[in-house]
């Protein structure tokens, strides 16, 4: 079958209303807005409501997504959904966004837990399964409610997190050498002590002891995280960037996962992209996890920061460790 080229066709994104400033959280755990913006460069993140479901925040960024490709949900040959906060552990976050969308021909939907990579770990996924002349149009969505699983009694990561969802319309198209270009994935499973959830699943499943002592939410040693970011999602940006064969100054637009904005700029140096190419938001929403980087795409389209023909290069790092990077042409 001849190989058909993958495009995004529209985006949406979506994040709560509620905001939460650095002063807002210093009131109540021992931090300042000076320490998290300089460490972080973030200054406030969405908290989500707490009836509010990951999969009610997809469900509006996917709205927007398929309003903006000009799709219906019932055009959608396959959804998938990432995340690390799904609305519970079965059934998948994508068979209840499914039925919220009201898609009822029986298309495959699943969940992809990638932590942060899994928007990038999602368009490989879906665009490797659209080349197969299958699926014509498919629907990734990534959604997060970091504010459910972060201990605000650790200043150490509740600082960092923030809620939100970023989706994107995927459809095949006839025009060679556009969207979905390259992607470069991969993981080291070695490592999964510095970033983690320990309890809640089938190793620690939920008792007395584990929520007293707050096993359920996330754990992270930060230091060891942002060392192997700065390093693995430089390296990968040149991997993807080398293998399609162009260089790194042909890049018109950077968009990393926003975990932290010194990792971003450490990024951007490699490469040796001016800032102006590379769209940062951590300001506004913190780390969203696999939200932002489609978060961020929305944002910069809609900014009129992308045009056809750019080149535009995603990148990110997460728990896993897990990374991933995928280069785009625009349509
Ligand atoms: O999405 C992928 C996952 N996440 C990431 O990529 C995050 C990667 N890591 C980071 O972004 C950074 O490591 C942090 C922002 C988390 C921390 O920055 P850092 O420069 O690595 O700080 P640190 O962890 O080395 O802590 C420095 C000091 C410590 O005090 P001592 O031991 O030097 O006395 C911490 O206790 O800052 C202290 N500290 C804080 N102080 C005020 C830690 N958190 C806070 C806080 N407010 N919120």
């Amino acid at each position: 079958m001849k190989e058909k080229s993958v495009i995004i066709s529209g985006t949406g994104s979506y994040v709560p209303e509620k905001i939460l400033t650095n002063d807002d959280i210093s009131k109540f755990v021992d931090t300042s807005d000076e320490w998290i913006y300089t460490r972080s460069g973030i200054k406030e993140r969405r908290i989500a409501a707490k009836d509010e479901a990951a999969s009610d925040m997809a469900l509006i960024s996917a709205r927007r997504a398929l309003e903006n490709a000009n799709l219906k949900p019932q055009d959608m040959d396959l959804v998938i959904v990432t995340t690390v906060n799904p609305d519970m552990l079965f059934p998948s976050t994508a068979c209840i966004l499914q039925a919220k969308l009201g898609i009822r021909n029986n298309i495959p939907c699943f969940d992809i837990e990638a932590a942060c990579s899994g928007f990038v770990y999602g368009l490989e996924v879906a665009s490797k399964m659209m080349k197969s002349g299958y699926y014509k149009n498919a629907l990734v969505v990534s959604t997060e409610k970091m504010s459910s699983m972060v201990d605000w009694q650790d200043r150490g990561t509740c600082v960092l997190f923030g809620d939100g969802s970023g989706a994107a319309v995927l459809s095949v198209c006839d025009e060679k050498d556009v969207g979905i270009l390259d992607t470069v994935l991969g993981a080291d499973g070695s490592d999964t002590a510095t970033l983690k959830m320990p309890a809640g699943g089938s190793l620690m499943p939920p008792t007395k002891e584990t929520v007293e002592g707050r096993l359920h939410f996330l754990q992270m040693n930060g230091r060891e995280v942002f060392k192997h970011a700065v390093k693995i999602m430089g390296e990968k940006s040149f991997e993807v960037i080398e293998r399609y064969g162009i260089e790194p100054g042909q890049i018109n637009l950077l968009i990393p996962h926003q975990a932290n904005t010194r990792i971003i700029e450490s990024v951007a140096k490699r490469l040796k992209l001016p800032m102006e190419k590379v769209f940062v938001n951590i300001e506004k929403y913190g780390n969203t996890s696999s939200a932002s980087i489609p978060i961020a795409l929305d944002e910069a389209l809609k900014a009129g920061k992308i045009k056809k023909g750019d080149y535009i290069l995603f990148v990110a790092f997460g728990a896993g460790l897990t990374w991933g990077a995928t280069l785009v042409k625009w349509h």
